[in-house]
């Protein structure tokens, strides 16, 4: 049997074999040297090709152990010319629809695996709080409970029927934990979260992935109170390990081992590090390639015993055995999969969700029942007819990863002005300016390298307003029946290591949408970014704002139905669009009370708050019943909502339900997303829909850091988004 073979095989490697399983390298490195020389099991960022030229030289080694291969496939397989690219994690997000996104992790899967990848780093389950940080639009938003029923979809849909389906690949709950909480929304720096604060909110998502059968996950680059999540044993052992009971594979993030010594300086030396990391519970050591002869040096000195890494290399090799990596490996889905046809319109049904009407005064939808008269769209704005503003990080040139340096074929990509091009009717006529630039990366002004000789990153340098462009865009504007004008972010703005300070639109888009305002045709804003950004005064004179994060390959044709009325706005915000960047933190769920939380010069109300996004229809919240007011600490209340569609088209809406415990024995958060349920509204019908809220779920974290249920009074609000104003409520009691 596998366990057998397993010690078997154990039995007979050498030190330096087991160093090289938990060891994972770059394969767009010296292939040789990782292969043959350090004996590395596992690769990432290959190619088909360096995949096939891996594989022989794993023929070469003593033991040809097979090579497990990873990638960021975290929007669909971005560096793969062809592959379906869908919206950010994001944009996903706003769909609010964990079987969709279920199914569109299980294409995503079947493309990857056709590439030979066997893991992709996926999904990212981090809390985004604050906006600065550049990687927002890889996360699902900031409420835990969406991320961690969303994230589970997606681990779900990767994972497939397990590891032995050749059509599926393996998840990656990542980035374990708190790594967006760094200060001031910088990346990968230090974070000051206790570990009640963590248990409150930042493990839970992660939580969820393991009891969804998560296989691996990757921790964060940051350190926690002075302790880099590398080296923390309370996270890994203690809480992931121990209480969760998590028996899968852990991977460090990029040199994390590394890092220790010559980044955070709390190791002198690499045999520390290596010993420091094994000690832990690491099992797999990404892009330190020290790692393996500092590893056996670890054990020559007496700091490792052996049997600590055959630990981790039992794990690895498991995996490897239910992958069915050895045994003449996996029978790859044939790669006429990537980019199908049928992928192609499950993009599109995930492009059409994820996109948030914010603002509506009646303009949209543009294109009235029936026939209409001959119309003109001017369609403005540097990211109207821009593809790698659309598909965002980890896509092509746009990402982190350089296999793709011309991006994806043009052909496969539908912008804003593409999809507006297409899609109106016979008759209309589309014409389009740029209108501004946003800007371009430069080479630092302060110098080529840093003080220690690390090589300095380009910064983003803004692009002024173009009187020329402006005016043009002007002339276009007033020549038409509307504006659409398409603004937001570049990858440049967004992603590891480019956090932003400001979240204003930059370059000339806000000179661009005043002056496009300011020509007296009704304007409809488009935000094409990665994460949510303050918008100007001008907006709040826009006719109407659509929210797309990042809205891959399908987007232009999404948004363009959208704007027509071809299909029904559905989406939801799962994250807060602040007023003003100085709101931050300005996520929903803050703690209550607190008489100093307001500011003297600003509200501390956000523009467009957690939940909302607009129909065409118009839902109306009747009423709020319970099954029962009473329940016991291990029952469940049950909701029921009573809503109509007083509007004229359907409504897809989004029922939530929020709870909010009246007395906590700690201060506790105002109120807490508990349910979310989709339902289809007829125009003029009435729909009842039941929500059930376990009691179990009510719980707080005490002053002692134990997550419970305090019996006692509590609201349950159920409604259109977490707004006061949206949301019926009534109350319930858990017994002691
Ligand atoms: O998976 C990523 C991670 O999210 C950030 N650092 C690099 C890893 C591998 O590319």
């Amino acid at each position: 049997d596998v366990a057998a073979r397993i010690e078997d095989l154990l039995g007979g490697m050498t030190l330096a074999e087991k160093a090289g399983q938990m060891l994972q390298l770059d394969a767009r490195g010296d292939l040789v040297d990782a292969v043959q020389g350090r004996l590395a099991g596992s690769l990432l960022h290959a190619t088909p090709e360096r995949i096939e030229e891996a594989a022989a030289l794993t023929t070469r080694t003593r033991l040809r152990i097979p090579l497990l291969i990873a990638e960021d496939c975290v929007h669909g397989h971005g560096f793969r010319s062809g592959a379906t690219v869908l919206p950010s994690q994001l944009g996903m997000a706003c769909t609010w629809d964990p079987e969709l996104l279920e199914r569109a992790a299980r294409m995503v899967a079947t493309e990857v695996a056709a590439t030979g990848v066997h893991w992709t780093f996926s999904p990212v389950l981090c809390i985004a709080r604050d906006t600065r940080w550049g990687r927002v639009g890889e996360t699902f938003g900031e409420d835990p409970y969406l991320i961690g029923e969303l994230g589970a979809a997606m681990i779900i849909g990767y994972q497939g029927d397990g590891p032995g389906d050749p059509d599926a690949v393996l998840a990656c709950a990542k980035h374990f934990a708190g790594y967006s909480q760094t200060v001031g929304g910088r990346d990968a720096t230090e974070t000051e979260l206790s570990r009640r604060a963590l248990r409150s909110w930042f493990l839970p998502p992660f939580e969820r992935a393991v009891r969804a059968g998560c296989r691996t996950v990757m921790l964060g680059y940051q350190s926690i109170d002075g302790v880099p999540v590398t080296a923390n044993r309370w996270l890994i052992d203690e809480v992931l390990k121990t209480e969760w009971g998590f028996t899968g594979i852990l991977v460090t993030d990029w040199d994390n081992v590394g890092r220790m010594v010559w980044e955070q300086r709390i190791l002198a030396d690499d045999v520390t590090a290596a010993t420091t990391a094994v000690r832990a519970g690491n099992d797999i050591v990404m892009s330190t390639p020290v790692f393996s002869e500092a590893a056996q040096e670890a054990v020559a000195r007496g700091d490792l015993a052996v049997g600590q890494l055959d630990d981790a290399v039992r794990r690895i090799l498991r995996l490897k055995f239910d992958l069915g990596l050895f045994d003449g490996g996996r029978t790859a889905p044939p790669v006429a999969v990537i980019g199908s046809a049928p992928h192609r319109a499950l993009n599109l049904e995930v492009a059409r969700r994820s996109l948030v009407l914010l603002r509506n005064d009646g303009t949209l939808p543009l294109l009235p029942t029936g026939a209409g008269p001959q119309r003109t769209i001017a369609v403005l704005g540097p990211n109207a007819d821009d593809p790698d503003a659309q598909l965002g990080d980890w896509a092509g040139r746009s990402g982190q990863v350089d296999w793709l340096p011309d991006g994806h074929p043009r052909a496969t990509i539908t912008t804003v002005l593409d999809g507006l091009r297409r899609h109106v009717p016979a008759g209309w006529h589309v014409t389009s300016a740029r209108g501004a630039d946003i800007g371009s990366m430069t080479p630092d002004p302060e110098g080529p390298v840093f003080a220690d000789g690390q090589p300095r990153p380009p910064v983003f340098e803004a692009s002024p307003p173009d009187p020329a462009l402006l005016a043009e865009a002007v002339r276009v504007a007033r020549a038409a029946d509307w504006a659409v004008v398409v603004l937001g972010d570049l990858p440049a703005l967004a992603g590891e290591g480019r956090s932003t300070a400001t979240l204003e639109l930059l370059g000339g888009q806000q000179a661009l949408l005043e002056a496009v305002v300011g020509s007296g045709t009704p304007v409809i804003v488009v935000l094409v970014q990665s994460k949510p950004s303050v918008l100007p005064e001008a907006a709040t004179r826009a006719a109407a704002i659509v929210q797309a994060f990042n809205p891959g390959m399908e987007g232009g044709r999404a948004i363009a139905e959208l704007l027509l009325g071809l299909v029904e706005p559905s989406g939801r915000l799962p994250i807060t669009v602040p007023r003003h960047a100085g709101q931050l933190p300005v996520y929903y769920n803050q703690i209550r009370g607190q008489h100093g939380s307001r500011y003297a010069d600003l509200t501390q109300d956000p523009l467009f708050a957690f939940g909302e996004g607009l129909g065409y229809g118009r839902p109306v919240y009747e009423s709020l019943t319970l099954r029962e007011h009473t329940v016991r600490p291990d029952g469940v209340v049950v909701a029921r909502v009573r809503l109509g569609n007083s509007g004229e088209r359907p409504v897809r809406e989004t029922v939530q339900v929020y709870v909010r415990d009246l007395v906590t024995s700690v201060t506790w958060a105002e109120r807490e997303l508990k349910a979310f349920r989709q339902v289809d509204i007829a125009p003029g019908a009435v729909v009842d829909v039941e929500l059930a809220i376990p009691a179990s779920a009510c719980t707080v974290v005490d002053a002692e850091g134990r997550r419970r249920v305090e019996p006692g009074r509590f609201e349950l609000l159920a409604g259109h988004s977490s707004r006061d104003e949206d949301l019926l409520r009534t109350e319930f009691d858990i017994m002691a």
